[in-house]
């Protein structure tokens, strides 16, 4: 379905759950978080009814399962399972228990992961994620994926002014040598993170001092990519300095079933309160499309937690 403004909407980003095995810097506070009480949750037959409903009426091209951290739920496999069937599923996940679950994940019909990295250095990682998470197993994540076929891989890197520039070059270097492609993403000034932002533009120069000028060769959804005169490409996500609204396709649903048509906030639809009080499909279906129909042209962002709503 196309709102307002020409969008297609058929990108549904999925939270899980709200809780997760890291603290990162940018996204979560170190401590007093507010979680979710548990009945307030969607239990995994209410996502996927929801996920089944909102196919209904969008006909989605893509799942994405987010969190928090996905993988720290319980029965995801059997989640990704019982929606891979509607459209390509795909993960963001911090890849810290990832290769437990890859090989599963690969038979229950995920079709490929974004793994979360900040840094090649060990203190670096530790300092970001404030837990003890290191390159080396990081790696191993990544090589698991790889060996389960969830790929092609991609890694993303939120820049952080004086915490990782200097190795963005580094990271482009590295990506290339383990065959997965690295995804720059401005810093997004939401609640509980505290951090200095680096427009995009400052980050393409970082990485253009050690690998000549690089060019901007494609548009991915919300990505842009570049690519170095060497022929390596990245790509840049920019929330902040770049356009991305005009090309946004997504829709998210929260872990406690609420849908929003875009991070800034404003509006909303409470799925579970309609679920849990016995609404019919089609009065749901139509709630969806009347949602879809009041997406925000733009956003400010700045108002809501990434760790509720799974970036
Ligand atoms: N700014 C930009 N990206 C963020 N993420 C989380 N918080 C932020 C933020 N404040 C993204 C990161 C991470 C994913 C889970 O969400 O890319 O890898
Ligand atoms: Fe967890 Fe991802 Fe947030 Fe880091 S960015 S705290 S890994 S949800």
């Amino acid at each position: 379905m196309k709102d307002r403004y020409g969008r297609v909407i058929d990108y549904l980003r999925v939270s899980v759950t709200d809780r997760c095995n890291l603290r990162c810097i940018y996204c979560m506070p170190e401590e007093g978080i507010p979680y979710i009480e548990h009945s307030a949750i969607l239990r995994l037959e209410e996502i996927q009814k929801l996920v089944e409903l909102i196919h209904q009426a969008l006909n989605l091209r893509k799942i994405r399962v987010t969190g928090g951290e996905p993988l720290v739920r319980r029965g995801v496999v059997s989640l990704v399972k019982a929606i891979s069937p509607l459209a390509e599923t795909v993960m963001t996940t911090n890849g810290v228990l990832l290769s437990e679950f890859a090989s599963d994940l690969r038979a229950a019909g995920l079709s490929r992961v974004n793994i979360s990295l900040d840094s090649l250095k060990d203190d670096v990682i530790r300092k970001v994620t404030r837990r003890d998470v290191t390159l080396s197993s990081i790696e191993r994540a990544i090589e698991s994926a790889m060996r389960s076929g969830l790929t092609p891989v991609k890694v993303n890197c939120v820049v952080l002014k004086g915490v990782n520039t200097g190795e963005l070059a580094d990271m482009v270097g590295w990506a290339e040598d383990i065959g997965v492609t690295m995804r720059f993403i401005e810093h997004m000034p939401m609640t509980g993170s505290a951090c200095s932002y680096v427009p995009g533009n400052d980050i393409l120069k970082e990485i253009s001092v050690d690998f000549g000028e690089v060019r901007k060769t494609a548009t991915v959804g919300t990505a842009d990519i570049y690519t170095t005169p060497s022929g390596i490409e990245f790509g840049l996500i920019a929330p902040v300095a770049g356009g991305m609204c005009a090309s946004c396709t997504r829709l998210r649903l929260t872990a406690e079933g609420e849908l929003l048509p875009c991070l800034a906030g404003g509006v909303s639809l409470d799925l579970r309160d309609m679920l849990r009080s016995g609404a019919e499909d089609l009065e749901m279906v139509k709630a969806v499309h009347e949602l879809v129909a009041r997406k925000p042209h733009h956003g400010a962002c700045g108002g809501v937690s990434m760790w509720r709503i799974g970036g």
